[in-house]
């Protein structure tokens, strides 16, 4: 065999290895440590493998349903198979199957009861959806600041939060990755406050063992397209709580309990119903998430190992003993750290061939002209014209998730990823990161 020495450089390179030589030669010698925005050698030379989201189960699930005589949701064959797989994946009992994980979130802030000038203790680094059910309780988002490096609000942000008119929590699972439930379930439980979680991003994701979505109130999970399963859009509340999972229904479907005589509104609530096309999909997709789940959690982990130790870089933290399921991958680029801007790193690991994002949101929720002007409903906010609120969102001071906006970048890790991919990722910041350290 033919000694590694006799190879020529680009051989060599193609034989071990991107990722290996650039973490290995020393900076001088390797053609690899030359930024490719610069003329030097890429090291990500393939795209990402392509993902295959639906196929076969989902095509025998919708025909299934063509065959039907009924595409409403109630007590028909689609709705109760997605409702069987989703309690089953979590052991969540109550079930309600819903239009958009936006939905989800109105349905259980309107299921706890919330209403004009409750408070509600949620992140601002969130889709909107987490907050728009709050706002059309005529109910109070309240900000607090997020932890360095899950991005989540946790018990240490939100007490100094809690007034008296304080009903709920929203935690957000960011990324797939849980918060830290069971002190945020045992603050809650101190000032009788409803814990729901939103679990959009964090499907198949643990806590401690258990599926997310468990230890609160109430869950609520997107089914839109970029989520890990979908059926396009959708979403699932649910509920193991006596007290408000057989509520659940009624705040979907109108404000009527379809399973007493005359269907008639006993609160307003509007219709989210989803569909039995929708809901054979989705049920069809179940088929699919622990496989995807594992492969993601799985690929994460091997990222974070990769990258541990890089200066400048700094990776999500998981919890020992939680299953982060990585919608995204979000790390943060240290600006004291590195000479360049996170659209100078973003753009020079786009020329490795990796995509990275130049951040999350565009802004945090309180900063968009929305909140700030206190414009919701027709460029007015009734309950602070109506003295129910004092709420300023121009006022609101929350430097962690300010600089978490500000230094985030996300890596779209999929399913379809394999290990070489991830590694080759890994490869492509560390020589970005080789090239713009300080
Ligand atoms: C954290 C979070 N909450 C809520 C939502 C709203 O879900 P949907 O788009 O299905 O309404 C999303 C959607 O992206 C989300 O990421």
């Amino acid at each position: 065999m033919k000694p590694e020495s006799s190879l020529s450089r680009r051989q060599f390179i193609a034989t071990t290895g991107a990722a290996l030589v650039a973490s290995q030669l020393p900076a001088a010698e390797s053609d690899l440590d030359k930024l490719a925005l610069e003329g030097g050698e890429k090291i990500i030379k393939r795209p990402p493998p392509k993902r295959v989201r639906w196929g076969e189960p989902e095509r025998a699930q919708l025909d299934a349903t063509l065959a039907q005589d009924t595409l409403l949701y109630w007590k028909a064959p689609q709705t109760t198979l997605l409702a069987k797989r989703f309690s089953d994946h979590t052991g969540l009992k109550h079930v309600m199957t819903c239009s958009s994980g936006t939905a989800a979130l109105h349905i259980a802030v309107a299921t706890a009861g919330i209403g004009p000038g409750d408070e509600v203790i949620t992140t601002p680094f969130t889709d909107i959806g987490t907050v728009i059910g709050v706002l059309f309780q005529q109910a109070v988002p309240v900000f607090a600041d997020l932890e360095p490096h899950t991005y989540a609000v946790s018990a240490r942000t939100v007490e100094p939060l809690i007034t008296p008119k304080t009903k709920a929590i929203i935690a957000v699972h960011l990324g797939g990755n849980p918060s830290q439930l069971a002190e945020l379930k045992a603050l809650a439980d101190k000032h009788k406050l409803i814990l729901i979680e939103d679990c959009a991003q964090a499907w198949g994701a643990k806590y401690q063992g258990a599926s997310i979505g468990t230890v609160g109130h109430m869950a609520c999970f997107s089914l839109q397209q970029s989520k890990h399963i979908t059926c396009g859009d959708g979403g699932i509340v649910a509920s193991n709580d006596e007290r408000f999972g057989p509520l659940l229904h009624r705040f979907g479907d109108k404000g009527s309990d379809r399973a007493q005589p005359g269907y008639r509104p006993e609160r307003l609530a509007t219709n989210y119903r989803m569909n039995e096309l929708s809901a054979g999909f989705a049920a069809a997709q179940f088929t699919r998430l622990e496989e995807i789940a594992a492969k993601r959690s799985a690929l994460g982990e091997l990222l974070t190992r990769e990258l541990a130790g890089v200066a400048g870089v700094s990776c999500p933290q998981v919890s020992e003993k939680n299953r982060c399921t990585y919608w995204h991958y979000m790390m943060r680029l240290w600006p004291d750290k590195l000479r360049c801007t996170r659209t100078e790193f973003v753009k020079a690991a786009a020329a490795e061939g990796l995509g990275l994002s130049d951040g999350y949101i565009p802004q945090m929720l309180h900063q968009s002209p929305m909140f700030s002007q206190h414009a919701f409903f027709a460029g007015r906010w009734p309950v602070k014209e109506m003295g129910l609120t004092t709420m300023d969102y121009t006022k609101v001071k929350l430097p962690e998730a300010e600089a978490i906006l500000k230094t985030c970048s996300n890596f779209s890790l999929n399913e379809a990823m394999d290990e070489d991919y991830i590694r080759s990722a890994a490869a492509a910041i560390r020589k970005v990161v080789k090239h713009f350290v300080k």
